[in-house]
């Protein structure tokens, strides 16, 4: 038996910061409104043809491997969540194997949106739990700004979402004590329009649909999200799964050094917070720069923390996130 441990982490932003103040230029909406309600002070997004999902991906991919001391050689399988892939098909699984250069292994691409990474994470576990395979690279990579309504129709959504990338190497580890102990996965399909983006897809409108109707008035090709629906799930779902997870390993909320959320919204993390009753420096946030980055929020947060130092060997840090599907899972990682 093994269990699989992360080795390396590293993360991508592009430099392009666009503020609360940029946006409010563009759309009817203001700093105080965005930092009150998500506490979102800016975001990153591309410079269009200077990154892609899959360029952001492959960069937080290099340090990642780097730090793990490993060769892009030995990396064996890849899984990658995003829900803005460079192409409809193929996936950027391949396309990091591509560019990194990478022997013609495996590639998996990942569909959980918020969720994203937890899933992968738990997919790259269970295959070097098996013994299967030895160094897996699990990326989360987003690229939000190209497909947003940046008008003030589309402001409820647009002013969260933000662009970047990080990445882990999981590895075999020998010692079943440390590592990935748990991931724990759910779903609930019934909410699946309420956090969505339905156009271009085959069962509802193709492009040649949106093309042939021509309409200005069509928003089916911008996410959707009824937000205080997605919110109110959020909380009862992210204790829930947090809890689980714990359970299933026999620790309590006590138990966790470092929590993880992906950055839904700063008023979510804190709300959890309090129900844990974890510290300030328990929790780490990073919404403030970021924004909502989706499938990449937990490995550019996790990458920052161990970066700061807040992960020290033999700490307990648990990764939780909720989404769009509904989707949501948790990690139990001893580090
Ligand atoms: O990562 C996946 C999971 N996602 C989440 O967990 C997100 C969960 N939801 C949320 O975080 C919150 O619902 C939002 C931050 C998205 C929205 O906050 P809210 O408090 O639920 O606002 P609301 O949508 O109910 O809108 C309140 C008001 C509306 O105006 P009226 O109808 O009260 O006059 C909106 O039109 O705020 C208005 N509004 C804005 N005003 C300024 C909506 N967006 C904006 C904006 N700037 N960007």
């Amino acid at each position: 038996m093994y269990n699989s441990k992360i080795t390396g982490l590293g993360y991508y932003v592009p430099d392009n910061v666009v503020s609360n103040d940029d946006l409010s230029k563009i759309m009817d909406t203001n700093d105080e409104w965005i930092q009150e309600r998500t506490g979102i002070k800016e975001r990153r997004h591309v410079v269009p043809e200077q990154d892609t999902t899959t360029s952001m991906g492959v960069k937080a991919a290099k340090v990642a491997i780097e730090r793990a001391g490993i060769d892009k050689d030995d990396i064996d399988f890849i899984v990658f969540a995003t829900l803005s892939p460079d192409y409809y098909f193929p996936g950027p699984g391949v396309l990091v194997q591509r560019d990194l250069g990478i022997k013609t292994v495996g590639a998996l691409d990942v569909r959980n949106q918020c969720s994203g990474f937890v899933y992968a994470l738990s997919v790259a576990d269970q295959y070097i739990k098996s013994g299967m395979y030895k160094n897996i690279l699990v990326i989360g990579s987003e690229l939000h700004s190209r497909g947003l309504d940046m008008t003030t129709r589309g402001r409820a959504v647009s002013v969260i979402f933000g662009d970047g990338a990080g990445a882990a190497v999981l590895s075999r580890e020998e010692d079943t004590t440390k590592g990935v102990l748990s991931t724990h996965l759910h779903s609930e399909g019934q909410h699946a329009e309420e956090l969505s983006l339905i156009a271009p897809g085959m069962g509802k409108r193709w492009v040649t649909d949106i093309l042939e109707e021509n309409d200005p008035q069509d928003e089916s090709y911008y996410p959707h999200m009824n937000g205080q629906f997605v919110f109110k799930n959020a909380v009862v779902r992210f204790s829930e799964v947090i809890l689980e997870g714990l359970k299933a390993n026999n620790l309590q909320p006590t138990d966790i050094d470092l929590l993880v959320p992906h950055q839904a919204n700063l008023r979510i993390s804190q709300f959890i917070q309090k129900q844990f009753g974890l510290a300030d420096d328990q929790v780490f946030n990073n919404i403030m720069k970021y924004g909502n980055t989706t499938a990449a929020s937990i490995p550019i947060a996790l990458t920052e923390a161990w970066e700061a130092g807040k992960i020290k060997s033999g700490d307990l840090v648990v990764l939780a996130a909720f989404g769009s599907g509904f989707t949501w899972g948790s990690a139990i990682i001893k580090w």
